[in-house]
């Protein structure tokens, strides 16, 4: 296959070498008319928007994913495989599972458990172990340090459900260290793993599964900004 993908409009050379990857499209119009230096948006297939320009001059894009991992799979493929793409950074949001993780907190991911059959399917049942780029974990876990942002390094927990009626392995995933859910961590790793492309999850808690907490939708917008202003930082300092 060539370009344009099934998924994404964009011509052969509109997409940066390193993009940020929001769920949510309209985050990625925001984060690059934010920080971005003469954004341009170079697909809106689905309305899932993709927009490249500059970051203190380093050509950068942000493309929104959408929930889930089969849907962040099919962006991550396509950007990866046929764009060029080789570095990757999720910012995402996550619900809490430890009492230490507090809402606003910054959840880096080191590894993502998952329920899905994604992992297991590719590999004939054998656990793989979705993993980070260790070098882009610590500069930013480095870089969120210096500016003063609480932040976690650990494993989480890549689930299938939001809404999840049985919350029996969450609980025990918790148990065991796992710092806080979300739905995408894991298909970007295995799929960064395929390419050979860095990949890694930062996501900022907007909800609590303990305390059942929740941010208001004003506090998920600054929180997570700040975020994104780390994961472009982090690109910076890993080139
Ligand atoms: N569950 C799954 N994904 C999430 C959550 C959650 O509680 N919060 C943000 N993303």
């Amino acid at each position: 296959m060539t370009v344009p993908t099934p998924h994404i409009a964009a011509k052969a050379g509109d997409i940066a070498d390193a993009v940020l990857l929001p769920g949510d499209p309209l985050r990625a119009q925001l984060i690059a008319t934010t920080f971005l230096n003469n954004p341009v948006c170079y697909s809106e297939v689905r309305g899932m928007l993709g927009y490249t320009g500059t970051y203190n001059g380093r050509r950068i894009s942000v493309q929104g994913t959408g929930m889930g991992m089969p849907s962040i799979s099919i962006y991550a493929t396509e950007l990866m495989r046929f764009y060029g793409v080789r570095t990757a950074i999720r910012v995402g949001s996550c619900g809490a599972l430890l009492d230490e993780v507090k809402l606003r907190h910054i959840v880096i991911a080191l590894s993502a458990h998952t329920n899905s059959s994604m992992t297991s399917r590719t590999f004939n049942g054998l656990q793989f172990a979705p993993t980070a780029d260790f070098g882009m974990a610590v500069a930013a876990s480095t870089l969120a340090a210096e500016r003063g942002l609480d932040t976690h390094v650990g494993s989480i927990y890549t689930s299938d459900s939001f809404y999840d009626d049985n919350l029996e392995d969450t609980m025990r995933l918790a148990a065991y260290g796992t710092l806080a859910v979300e739905m995408e961590a894991a298909a970007l790793y295995l799929i960064a793993a395929k390419e050979r492309a860095r990949a890694l999850c930062m996501a900022t808690v907007s909800d609590h599964l303990l305390t059942h907490e929740m941010l208001s939708a004003e506090e998920r917008q600054t929180g997570f900004m700040a975020m994104a202003e780390l994961a472009l930082d982090t690109i910076l300092a890993t080139d």
